[in-house]
């Protein structure tokens, strides 16, 4: 169906592929893996038309090469992309983003209504048509971009990491429709660092190293050891033990804290330095809303939060920095980092406000966003390139350096490590237990249940706003954290 071959992209500075080939065929699932800036979103990027390769390049669908492809060509050719970081146009309602571009000159409401309804049910979603996209879930907006990019009767689907962003139920039901998708002869190219995914779903698999084609796969030759090691050039030691750092007296609590509006309700809980506490629940379970109450986004309508026994004051992010708390936001393409500044602009963003707007002297500022760019394996030519300019795990990476740079005593981290890589993530779990053995106290909300039972002291599970029940991390199980979080509350 797609064959793209001798793809090469060069950006100032930047090798970003070189050499690639990719066959995908009618009826496959076929995996794309690399680490993060190995160049998976740029080489779909070219197959999609978006970016032009370097010269030399071919790009073949269905047979028939295709010169000068744009996005609206390629889309007209059968070939629907879903992108790492969504396109939807948030002003905009469902059934209008479903139906951009597909209308006559003449819309008929009730025609578009219908017929989005139905591209909806394709991917198992029921949501509201009426409703602007800026008040959909994650989970939402994801089935919303698949939904659409389907609705043009695709041969071909391309998915950029279209899990990274789900619990585990929304995951499950996507890897579902994927396997459907493929039974109907669709091809599907899949983009994830949840190798669990690929490996229960894939039927060949394509690693990218550094801009390089590494190789093309069957299911059969491969195993997650291999996988990694194709993918990092190298043994990896993809886990750490747990740090159990020495619990020291609570540093934070809350005490019936209520967020009417989001409908966070009598919330109590604690975290002690040294700790890490865990938030599971379903997506929407309000654990991020939690999250922004502490963090003075969405100031408390009721309750207490209480530092080192003393009431504080949270209405509004100031007052959340002065007293040591810090928070990286799930959704890190609007919250997370400054795309037109550098990144070492970016990792000390956060630190200047808390010194009330006084600049950092540049040297002292530059030395501290390349010790923490390090630390996590930001990949980049230099810390002076626009962090716009990264790929999308690399982001993260950045968002998750301006925090830590502030040394808070309270890391509120909200999915750390989606769209993160193995090798990454591994990273950012050491780092976190060295955090903790320095005192700092950190909430952890992870939609991944492995990452919640390894990395957590305790859990606490929110089930519609509400902290559901706290269990001790070593007596927990995923079955008795998705029993409190799916149980009907009595
Ligand atoms: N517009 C651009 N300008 C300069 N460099 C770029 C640009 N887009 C991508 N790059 C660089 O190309 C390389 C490959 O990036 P790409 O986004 O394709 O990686 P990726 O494999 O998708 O990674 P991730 O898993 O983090 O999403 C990176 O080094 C990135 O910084
Ligand atoms: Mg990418």
């Amino acid at each position: 169906m797609l064959r793209l071959r001798n793809i090469a992209k060069t950006y100032p500075g930047v090798r970003a592929l070189r050499g690639v080939e990719l066959e995908l065929r009618a009826g496959e699932v076929h995996a794309l893996l690399g680490e993060n800036g190995a160049g998976k979103s740029t080489l779909i990027k070219i197959a999609s038309g978006v970016v032009a390769p370097d010269p030399g390049a071919v790009i073949e669908l269905a047979g028939a090469p295709v010169e000068g492809a744009t996005p609206r060509r390629m889309q007209e050719l059968g070939l629907a992309v879903v992108y790492q970081n969504p396109t939807l146009f948030s002003e905009l309602s469902v059934a209008e983003n479903l139906m951009l571009g597909e209308d006559g000159p003449v819309i008929s409401w009730r025609r578009r209504a219908a017929r989005a309804r139905e591209l909806l049910a394709r991917v198992g979603a029921t949501i509201d048509v009426d409703r602007p996209v800026k008040e959909l879930r994650m989970a939402e907006k994801q089935l919303l971009e698949i939904a659409r990019a389907l609705g043009r009767s695709a041969k071909v689907l391309i998915l950029d990491e279209p899990t990274a962003s789900l619990s585990q139920q929304d995951a499950d039901r996507l890897l579902d429709l994927v396997e459907k998708l493929r039974g109907d002869g669709v091809a599907v190219l899949y983009i994830t660092h949840r190798l669990e995914e690929v490996l229960r779903l894939a039927d060949r698999f394509t690693v990218l190293r550094d801009g390089a084609y590494v190789g093309t796969y069957p299911r059969a030759e491969v195993d997650r050891a291999r996988l990694v090691r194709l993918m990092a050039g190298r043994e990896l030691a993809e886990l750490f033990p747990k740090v159990t750092a020495a619990l020291g007296e609570t540093l934070l609590e809350t005490r019936g804290l209520c967020h009417a509006p989001s409908g966070v309700r009598d919330v109590s809980l604690s975290v002690r330095r040294g700790e890490i506490l865990g938030l599971g629940g379903l997506v929407g379970a309000g654990r991020t809303e939690f999250a922004r109450v502490l963090f003075g986004l969405a100031p408390a309508t009721s309750g207490e939060i209480r530092i080192e026994g003393r009431p504080i004051r949270v209405a509004s992010v100031s007052d959340a920095l002065t007293h040591g708390l810090a928070y990286v936001p799930e959704d890190r393409k609007e919250h997370g980092v400054v795309e037109a500044l550098p990144i070492a602009e970016n990792i000390s963003l956060p630190v200047l406000r808390r010194m009330g707007g006084a600049w950092l002297a540049e040297a002292a500022e530059n030395a501290l966003a390349a010790e923490l760019a390090l630390r996590l394996g930001v990949k980049a030519a230099s810390i002076f390139v626009a962090a716009g300019t990264l790929s999308g795990g690399n982001q993260q990476k950045v968002a998750l350096a301006r925090w830590l740079a502030t040394k808070p005593r309270l890391l509120i981290l909200d999915e750390p490590t989606q769209g993160i890589d193995v090798g990454a993530k591994a990273e950012i779990h050491r780092l976190m237990g060295e955090l903790v053995k320095e005192g700092m106290a950190i909430i952890l909300i992870s939609s991944e249940m492995p990452e919640l039972l390894g990395l957590a002291d305790r859990i606490a599970v929110f089930r519609r706003g509400r902290v559901a029940g706290v269990l001790p991390a070593r007596e927990a199980t995923r079955e008795s954290l998705l029993h409190l979080a799916l149980e009907d509350a009595a």
